[in-house]
């Protein structure tokens, strides 16, 4: 049996927090972190994590229950605070005693944390600057994620080395901090854990998986991607603040150009609200993304993906990327002496 001491040890905080057997969590991708991956990575030793994005209540219910009829392992579920509906999502998430709950796409609005936390679950939320990370952690928030501009989806606009610069050496001695972005190795892995991380995100290196859902033409254009074709989207209209999206390049990326012209358009003449005008380009990018993750449309759909999409060269199985990452690691530290 291959033995991870040396990781572990530096990952034991991030382990005992999400009762996994290596603190590896796979970032909610939304239609491609379904019952199938989640279950996966978690009987793998890591944490899957639900992406609830623009489902319902009673799509998260299911989706859920059918995870938990493929794991007894720990899960967590992703919940957009801009949803409509997070308070009843929050509530579904009580019901089936999800044990960890992460916030995502802004600051959580009021009485969200609380409302989890009384559930019982544990919330993990993300932070785009220090002041903001500490105000969310004496709030209520149990365990954070830094993730840096190389990730796929939705970004900031700082690199994730220099985010770990920043938040670690402050934080890492009283806090819980998972690093995401740009991750494909597990030599990556070796450097956060011991800059003080507690353990790492990935989205894109498990995105193509073999128990991953993903289209094969979704799956085909990862794997002859490299790493300088998943590029963030532009801001046309400085009055739209548009959050950044990084995809590999294709027709789509000139439509989301359109699509914010047709969106700041409605906010000159109909006076649509600015909050409105976000969830519309969010309610786009959940089309653009279904498009190509689900009915293999690789031109006009999303194809949402991080700059580690050229470390992503062949369909595999979840456990055997789980075991590589972690052998990398363990390596990398060993050779440390
Ligand atoms: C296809 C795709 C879809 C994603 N969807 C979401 C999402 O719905 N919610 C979210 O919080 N993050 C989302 N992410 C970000 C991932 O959860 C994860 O943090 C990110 O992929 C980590 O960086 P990496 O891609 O460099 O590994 C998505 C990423 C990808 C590649």
């Amino acid at each position: 049996m291959t033995t991870y001491s040396k990781t572990h040890a530096l990952m034991q905080r991030g382990i005992d927090f999400l009762g996994c057997e290596h603190a590896v969590l796979c970032g909610a991708m939304s239609w491609v972190s379904e019952r199938g991956l989640v279950s996966a990575i978690s009987n793998a030793g890591g944490f899957g994590v639900i992406a609830c994005g623009a489902m319902t209540p009673e799509l998260l219910d299911t989706e859920i229950t059918e995870t938990r009829a493929r794991t007894d392992k720990p899960f967590g579920v992703n919940l957009i605070t801009m949803h409509p509906q997070l308070m009843d999502l929050i509530g579904v998430c009580a019901k089936h005693g999800v044990s960890h709950v992460v916030l995502a796409g802004g600051i959580p609005p009021k009485g969200s944390v609380e409302k989890i936390k009384e559930g019982g679950a544990k919330v993990i939320v993300f932070a785009p600057t220090l002041a903001l990370a500490k105000k969310l952690l004496r709030s209520g928030g149990d365990a954070l994620v830094i993730e840096g501009m190389e990730a796929g989806g939705h970004i900031g606009p700082v690199s994730t080395s220099v985010l770990a610069q920043e938040f670690l050496p402050v934080l890492a001695e009283d806090h819980l901090v998972f690093v995401a972005g740009g991750i494909g190795r597990g030599e990556a892995i070796a450097g956060y854990l011991e800059m003080g991380a507690v353990g790492v995100q990935l989205g894109t290196r498990f995105a193509c998986a073999t128990e991953s859902i993903a289209h094969e033409n979704f799956k085909k254009a990862f794997f002859r991607a490299n790493a300088r074709d998943a590029v963030a989207s532009v801001q046309v209209d400085p009055r739209l603040p548009v959050i950044p999206v990084r995809a590999l390049k294709n027709k789509g990326t000139e439509e989301f150009t359109a699509k914010q012209r047709e969106v700041a358009g409605l906010v000159d003449t109909d006076g649509l609200a600015m909050m409105e005008a976000q969830l519309q380009i969010e309610h786009y990018w959940a089309g653009a993304l279904r498009r190509a993750v689900v009915d293999g449309d690789v031109e006009n759909g999303s194809l949402m993906a991080g700059q580690s999409v050229g470390m992503v060269k062949a369909e595999e199985p979840v456990a055997d990327i789980m075991a590589e990452l972690m052998n990398q690691c363990e390596t990398a530290l060993g050779a440390r002496g």
